[in-house]
């Protein structure tokens, strides 16, 4: 059966591509492949604002009877990145499938912070070749981080003849014409920009979940951390304006989601580029704790811009919840240095101690990175000493891995791959005893437990987390999912806690 013999089997008439729209001369973004080069620069011209979005009427039928499906690696950042290109999707009349079989459009939203992440995503690509042979409607497409890397677009040209489109970061909303093209063309189609473009509000979103949800304060990162790919892929430092976000998380509170998790890259310096620059983080989440949501996060921090106003504000709590994901990334002020995260082991501690004078209570975690280049034993006993001595709840470790274009890529590295697993492995035993400890406290207690769904292992079992982020699973009746409920701690295990259903808890933001 051709094509069309399928699309008339569904009772709909194929999509024909169309010459691509030229609204908005994109030739000062667009590159056949993108460079790092111009990914490393950082203008001052302004951001500007947009809230145009819209499909156009001759794409409004590319989707009828055609099936999407979106596989996403890395960060939260690009889960949310999903929600997007599923809202965009839906508007073009696209149905998603969790089937890869089933779907004519496969999108690999990709990370590029280490290299294992990318070999996972070559390696699928590999897979769906026979899925191109069995559909030859099948449109194979390769976005996020990894779509922003020179090397990797040069590798997917030259090795994977499967993938019909490359498209980046920072130009999702591009994606109708994008397919449009991928449809009209027999070459790979690459549309990558290595600068990033400007903020469009009304993007549509397809949230995955009612319970809670992803709200960007910003993007990009200037921060240029030298083992970090993200301020390459992701761009200069954009915030979204206030009242957009507000308006946004108003919007969500009025909807009945449960709780918002703030994202960007460094959402310490949010508002630091905007025409107001006296707006900080501290004032934008002063307002978002007077709207009526039991619970706001954010994430990720940045020690070095973490101000004092804000910890002020956090201390407030209401919906501002005790937890803190401060990365630290190393204990070791000399390899904080080399690292360019333009803070010390010291000036970090002191962080901490102002944070848990203000919120006695807080919970803090963390993000470390061991076998930096040239790390030394006493370096790596460093870390695990700050470690103790701020007593993380919990912690993301990674061995180093180097990015091409980063300049700690061009340092040259005496530690051996061996010894790297070693350290790591000694840190994951620290991580665990101080997860362990801090869970054992709450064996007999009762916490409060946003309830997300079945537990990934035991459908029988419910799972949630609390204020602090801590996993709790339990029984109870499947109508309590999406509500906050009492949980009284019967086990703590290594990174989770178990417990018995008490009572289901009328919720609204408390704010003091
Ligand atoms: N190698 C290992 N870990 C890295 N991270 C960022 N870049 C690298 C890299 N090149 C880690 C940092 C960061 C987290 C998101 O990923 O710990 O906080
Ligand atoms: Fe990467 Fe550093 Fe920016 Fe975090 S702050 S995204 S580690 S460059």
């Amino acid at each position: 059966m051709n094509e069309e013999q399928r699309l008339q089997g569904q009772q709909v008439k194929p999509f024909k591509p169309l010459q691509p729209v030229k609204e908005k001369d994109y030739s000062q973004f667009f590159q056949k492949t993108p460079s790092l080069k111009d990914a490393k620069k950082r203008g001052k011209e302004e951001i500007e604002y947009h809230a145009d979005f819209k499909i156009d009427e001759r794409f409004a039928e590319m989707g009828r009877g055609r099936k999407f499906y979106i596989r996403t690696y890395g960060c939260q950042m690009n889960e949310h990145d999903t929600e997007v290109m599923a809202g965009i999707f839906e508007q073009l009349g696209y149905e998603a499938t969790d089937e890869v079989t089933e779907a004519n459009v496969i999108l690999m939203n990709t990370c590029a912070i280490r290299e294992n992440a990318e070999n996972k995503v070559f390696g699928e690509l590999g897979h769906f070749k026979p899925l191109k042979l069995q559909n030859p409607d099948l449109l194979i497409g390769v976005c996020g981080c990894m779509s922003q890397e020179e090397a990797v677009v040069n590798k997917i040209l030259k090795t994977y003849d499967q993938v019909d489109m490359v498209f980046g970061t920072h130009n999702i909303h591009r994606l109708p014409e994008i397919l449009n093209e991928a449809y009209l063309s027999k070459e790979t189609v690459i549309d990558v920009w290595s600068k990033e473009g400007d903020v469009i509000e009304n993007l549509p979103k397809v949230r995955k979940g009612q319970t809670k949800a992803w709200v960007n304060i910003m993007y990009g990162c200037d921060k240029f951390c030298t083992y970090c790919i993200v301020p390459y892929t992701r761009g200069k430092e954009r915030s979204r304006l206030p009242q957009d976000i507000i308006q946004e998380v108003r919007e969500l509170a009025a909807a009945g989601y449960q709780e918002i998790t703030l994202l960007g890259q460094n959402v310490n310096a949010y508002g630091k580029d905007l025409p107001d620059s006296s707006i900080g983080l501290g004032d934008l989440m002063d307002e978002l704790r007077k709207i009526d949501i039991p619970r706001i996060r954010f994430t990720t921090s940045h020690p070095r811009d973490f101000d004092d106003y804000l910890i002020e504000v956090l201390a407030k709590k209401g919906n501002l919840v005790e937890h803190i994901h401060l990365p630290v990334q190393s204990g070791s002020s000399d390899m904080l240095k080399i690292m360019a995260r333009k803070y010390t082991r010291e000036s970090y501690l002191e962080l901490v101690r102002k944070i848990r004078t203000a919120i006695p209570d807080v919970a803090l975690t963390t993000d470390i990175i061991v076998g930096f280049p040239n790390e030394t034993e006493e370096q790596f006993e460093e870390t695990l000493s700050l470690y103790r001595e701020v007593g993380f709840e919990m912690a993301f470790t990674y061995i180093y891995s180097p990015r091409e274009g980063t300049p700690a890529a061009k340092m040259r590295d005496n530690v051996p791959a061996e010894v790297k697993k070693q350290r790591l492995h000694r840190l994951n035993e620290v991580v665990a005893e101080y997860s362990a400890k801090a869970l054992k406290k709450l064996e007999g207690e009762i916490v409060e437990v946003l309830v997300e769904g079945e537990s990934k292992r035991n459908d029988q079992v419910l799972a949630g987390y609390t204020r602090k982020n801590r996993l709790v699973n339990f029984v109870a009746p499947k109508e309590v999912i999406g509500q906050y409920v009492h949980v009284r701690i019967t086990e703590a295990k290594t990174h989770s806690l178990a417990g018995e259903f008490v009572e289901v808890v009328s919720k609204t933001a408390e704010v003091k």
